[in-house]
């Protein structure tokens, strides 16, 4: 008999996986504490944007016509506890308030709920991202709490999803990373990736702590290649070089690679930041701070370029004050193809220019519900052409493919001034040059 699943939290992670896993051919559970998100979910509504996400959904939510209805969600943890298998617990787990620490609280409540539930042979599936340490003291918990005793065990799976491409890496992901301690866990979650692990993923068995690092450490290493390439703009700036032209030369040696090595003004969302904060404060609470500190210099870098995102828009103003300046800013989101602004280095530009005086219009062509309760007294245009009518300078900030795609001849017509800043290195200083911009990007030389 095939394996029962349930999904614990059912935000950006868990709607996704829970999707994934009834694709996958199991009968899946999904439960949220927030019973209108499950209304959503009822509905084959995702409450967030995730390209082929509400597809999925309606392949398998029960109650949709020709939907295999492998899906169900729930509010009951009595339910879910006499229902799965194989419970995946995949609540988020983000940054205390004014700490680097991460704050366990979501998963320590999950775990503390669906304990007394657990009253026969179950395998509870961690995949949030957590401070190492947290697996072995989530075991230790269960098997205290769980009438199941010791039949009642923990692994843990870190998720490597990246927002806007959430389906793909969940239903084929580059490899599979599981922390466990017994060859029945093992073998349960073989048998739960037995489809991908067939089409050839990579299957890693590592012990708890491990598990747990994996993820920090690749969110290390891609926030690192971000900021190092980052850096080199600066001494591009400096020198005089072309940032653009140098990544693309040392990511032809296949040890460095091209992927992430894109300039700008940096990254942001729900993870890199974070976790890399996180991290840092685990080392310290196992007394490996100094292994970690040259991330307190990735995460400068990375704060520093919105900084200079500002200056260089200062300058092209003339090199005063914002007031009484018109500034455009396309792009809202932390990324294209996600309605994500959590720690958006875009809004954070767009809002230091406030602050500063300038009147700042941000059109983003799926972020806007969002950024308007984040930001609600920027200004917000409903187009990029509404955006940029009347601007002084223009910020391209998020590089949404509609902004590649933008008609640079008919904005020149509607702008103030034909000044575009290209935060992210992702336009055509041609396409817009020849249209009669002045058109900059950071580390790149004036023209
Ligand atoms: C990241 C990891 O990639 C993913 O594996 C993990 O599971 C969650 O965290 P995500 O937050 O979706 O995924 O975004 P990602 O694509 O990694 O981009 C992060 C930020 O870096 C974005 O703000 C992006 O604009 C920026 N970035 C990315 C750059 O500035 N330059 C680059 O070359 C690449």
């Amino acid at each position: 008999m095939s394996l029962k699943i349930t999904v614990i939290g059912t935000g950006y992670l868990g709607a996704t996986h829970a999707a994934a896993m009834a694709e996958l051919g199991f009968e899946v559970l999904g439960l949220d504490v927030v019973p209108e998100k499950i209304a959503m979910l009822e509905r084959g509504e995702t409450p967030m944007y995730e390209p082929g996400l509400d597809e999925l959904l309606r392949r398998h939510v029960a109650g949709f016509e020709g939907s295999s209805g492998r899906l169900r969600f729930t509010t009951d943890w009595a339910e879910v506890g006499a229902f799965g298998d194989v419970h995946f617990v995949c609540v988020n787990t983000p940054q205390k308030h004014g700490e680097y620490a991460c704050d366990m609280s979501y998963v320590d409540s999950a775990i503390a709920s669906l304990a007394p539930h657990l009253t026969g042979p179950a395998l509870v599936v961690g995949k949030s991202t957590v401070p190492v340490g947290s697996a072995e003291r989530l075991a230790a918990y269960l098997a205290e709490n769980a009438p199941a005793g010791a039949d009642a065990e923990l692994a843990w799976n870190p998720e490597f999803l990246r927002e806007g491409f959430a389906v793909q890496d969940t239903l084929h992901p580059d490899r599979l990373v599981v922390g466990v301690r017994s060859e029945r866990a093992e073998k349960l979650l073989r048998e739960v990736y037995a489809t991908p692990v067939g089409e050839g993923t990579p299957f890693v068995v590592t012990d708890f702590p491990t598990a747990e690092l994996v993820k920090t450490s690749a969110n290390s290493f891609l926030a690192t290649k971000i900021s190092f390439i980052n850096a080199m703009a600066e001494v591009c700036e400096a020198a005089g070089g072309d940032v653009a032209k140098l990544a693309e030369a040392i990511g032809y040696d296949d040890r460095i690679g091209r992927k992430f090595l894109r300039a700008g003004i940096g990254f942001g969302g729900g993870c890199l930041p974070k976790d890399i904060r996180a991290f840092m404060a685990r080392a310290g609470e196992l007394g490996a701070d100094q292994a970690l500190t040259f991330l307190r210099e990735i995460d400068s870098i990375n704060m520093r370029r919105r900084g200079q995102m500002v200056e260089m828009a200062r300058e092209a103003l003339g090199g005063g004050s914002f007031l009484g300046k018109r500034v455009a800013v396309l792009g809202a989101t932390f990324k294209p193809d996600s309605d994500d602004v959590r720690d958006s280095p875009a809004l954070n530009v767009a809002g230091q220019i406030q602050l500063q005086g300038g009147q700042v219009t941000v059109y983003d062509p799926k972020g806007m519900d969002n950024a308007r309760r984040l930001f609600p007294t920027l200004g917000y245009a409903v187009s990029a052409e509404e955006c940029v009518r009347g601007a002084d300078v223009v910020l391209h900030l998020t590089e949404w493919r509609e902004f590649r795609e933008l008609d640079a001849a008919a904005l020149g017509e509607v702008a103030a001034e034909k000044v575009i800043l290209d935060g992210r290195n992702a336009l055509d200083p041609e396409i817009w040059r020849r249209a009669g911009w002045t058109y900059r990007a950071m580390g790149r030389p004036t023209a």
